[in-house]
């Protein structure tokens, strides 16, 4: 793994590598912490400020790009995989928690905008960033962007295409833009039964 600055801030534990890994510290007292038994391939890990931690559960595989804005963590559940590349972003000093056993195709999370909309009538920002998190087993097939204050429940299935900005609840299959439930009372398998 190439580390870029990791004075004053640590990278605890190992992981089997394949493609380009990279980790690049811009501020201190950041934690990088890897579980035992992690897969990374093609894993480019930003830190863009101090005080944030990205941790890697065990038995998790990763591919894609994970960034820690100032104050933010990123926590990835045991088992979970990202069968492609992915980009999470956590900024303005809120969370992404996902759980264990998910699978994700190639998906894209932010907690924030990254710029402001403001309403005219107060002069207030009215987009702001909030936490993301994913329960267990959850399933997020390609091409879905998952956004601010959302809240996927546990064993449910996001379809592709979708664009997720509104929570969706536990063993639903939800779908569209914006994303609506469509199924409830679901499971699903990772085998083709
Ligand atoms: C989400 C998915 C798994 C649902 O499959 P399903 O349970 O067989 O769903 P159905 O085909 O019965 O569709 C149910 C309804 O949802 C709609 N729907 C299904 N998938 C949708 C999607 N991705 N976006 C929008 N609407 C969708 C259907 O049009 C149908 O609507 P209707 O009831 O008004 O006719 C499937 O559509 C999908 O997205 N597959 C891609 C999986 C993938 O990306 N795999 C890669 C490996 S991770």
């Amino acid at each position: 793994m190439d580390i870029t600055n990791i004075d004053g801030n640590e990278v605890i534990g190992k992981a089997t590598e394949s493609g380009i890994c990279k980790v690049q510290f811009n501020g201190t007292g950041n934690k990088l912490i890897i579980g035992s038994s992690v897969r990374l391939t093609g894993v480019a890990i930003v830190f863009g400020g101090s005080n944030s931690v990205i941790e890697f559960g065990d038995g998790s595989r990763l591919r894609g790009t994970f960034v820690a804005d100032d104050g933010c963590n990123i926590k990835i559940g045991q088992r979970t995989k990202f069968n492609k590349p992915c980009r999470l972003h956590a900024a303005e000093a809120c969370n992404i928690a996902v759980g264990n056993d998910c699978l994700f195709a190639n998906v894209r999370f932010r907690t924030s905008d990254s710029h402001s909309i403001i309403d005219l009538g107060t002069g207030q920002r009215i987009n702001a960033a909030s936490d993301i998190v994913i329960g267990n087993k959850v399933w997020v097939a390609e091409n879905v962007y998952i956004y601010k204050g959302v809240t996927v429940g546990s064993g449910s299935v996001i379809g592709a295409g979708a664009i997720v900005v509104k929570s969706i609840p536990e063993n639903c299959l939800a779908a569209g833009i914006p994303a609506k439930t469509l199924k409830t009372n679901i499971s699903w398998d990772e085998k083709r039964i």
